[in-house]
């Protein structure tokens, strides 16, 4: 973004298994000994940039394996996106504005203890800490398609539930229209200074209830079947694979539950670009970009190009939420 500018399978196996063990491979050779002997040589030897390849990546807490069942709501069987791409080509501007920073800078993200607090027309507001989030439910392995409003895209082996199921815990008053998500934030944590804190600060996100309720609206706590890197938005965020990915708040600290469509952050920058709704819609385009198609990242350039789907190919599930919108307008 600019400033200004098959159903029942596991994560792990719908992966080409070859490649994800030849990843797996891959990461414990460099931990192991091997890649200590060779950081070691490569030192000797004056190999700076050697030592950089080899050190291990930003996965803070994303070794930990989650206890995931399969979901009837894997929605695409193509080919995943592989962790490395996942986890080091990310949107978070609280740690950078470089797809690399924030697997460089996220690291510092405080992600335990950590509660989620909710808020506004609740009968009465709570507090979650993560750990009771985690086991509210049965984690889901959810294959999505995450499409980013820059037109590029990747399908991402998400781990969760549907945020109903929390918010069939937090007893919404008849006058909650709306669900707002506010991010972490701490200055003090933040890499990044290159923009007014006051204004960008914290992330801001919002849907209305009838979309918060969707069962594709995911509670995600991970991916490949681990917690989620801090880069990713450790350690809960939320996943909208129908919406462009700026709708999916990562590192999410409150849930707020309004009469009125709530201020976001993308739409407060520029809402003739980036609107409240921002499904994906190859018919309106988003300056500079064109909506039209998109490239999957990770693949070979000659096969990158897709066209892109309306509601990213999630019509079938999310278009009656907009029975009788003008989708031009409401964009
Ligand atoms: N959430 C916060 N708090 N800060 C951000 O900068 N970027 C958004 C979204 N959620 C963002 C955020 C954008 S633009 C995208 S495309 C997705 O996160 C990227 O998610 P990923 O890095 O896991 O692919």
């Amino acid at each position: 973004m600019l400033i200004r500018k098959p159903n029942d399978i596991p994560s792990s196996e719908i992966t080409p298994r070859s490649a994800y063990e030849r990843f797996m491979a891959r990461r414990k050779f460099l931990r192991t000994a091997a890649g200590a002997a060779a950081v070691a040589g490569a030192a000797a030897v004056g190999l700076d940039g050697v030592t950089d390849i080899l050190a291990p990546r930003t996965h803070a807490h994303a070794q930990t394996k989650l206890k995931t069942v399969s979901s009837p709501l894997t929605t695409t069987g193509e080919q995943l996106t592989s962790l490395e791409d996942v986890t080091h080509y990310n949107n978070f501007y609280e740690f950078g504005i470089d797809k690399s920073d924030p697997a460089k800078n996220a690291g510092g993200l405080p992600t335990r203890p950590w509660s989620v607090k909710i808020t506004g027309k609740v009968k009465a507001e709570k507090t979650f800490d993560i750990d009771s989030l985690l086991k509210l439910r049965p984690l889901e392995d959810r294959v999505y398609r995450h499409r980013c409003v820059e037109a590029w895209s990747m399908v991402i082996p998400w781990v969760g539930y549907s945020l109903s199921e929390l918010i069939n815990q937090c007893d919404p008053l008849p006058s909650a229209k709306y669900v707002q998500f506010i991010s972490y934030y701490d200055r003090h944590v933040e890499k990044w200074s290159g923009q007014d804190a006051t204004i960008f600060w914290p992330y801001s996100e919002g849907l209305r209830m009838d979309e918060a309720m969707h069962p594709l609206t995911l509670l995600t706590f991970g991916l490949y079947g681990e917690m989620l890197p801090n880069q990713n938005g450790a350690p809960v965020r939320v996943v909208l694979p129908w919406k462009y990915g700026y709708k999916s708040a990562k590192s999410i600290v409150e849930i707020r539950f309004v009469e009125k469509q709530p201020h976001t952050t993308w739409n407060d920058q520029a809402p003739s670009a980036y609107g409240f709704y921002s499904n994906v819609n190859p018919d309106v385009d988003t300056v500079p970009w064109s909506q039209k198609s998109e490239r999957r990242i990770g693949l070979p350039f000659w096969q990158q190009h897709r066209t892109t789907l309306m509601f990213n190919g999630y019509g079938d599930q999310v278009a009656s939420l907009y029975k009788g919108m003008d989708l031009r307008k409401y964009y």
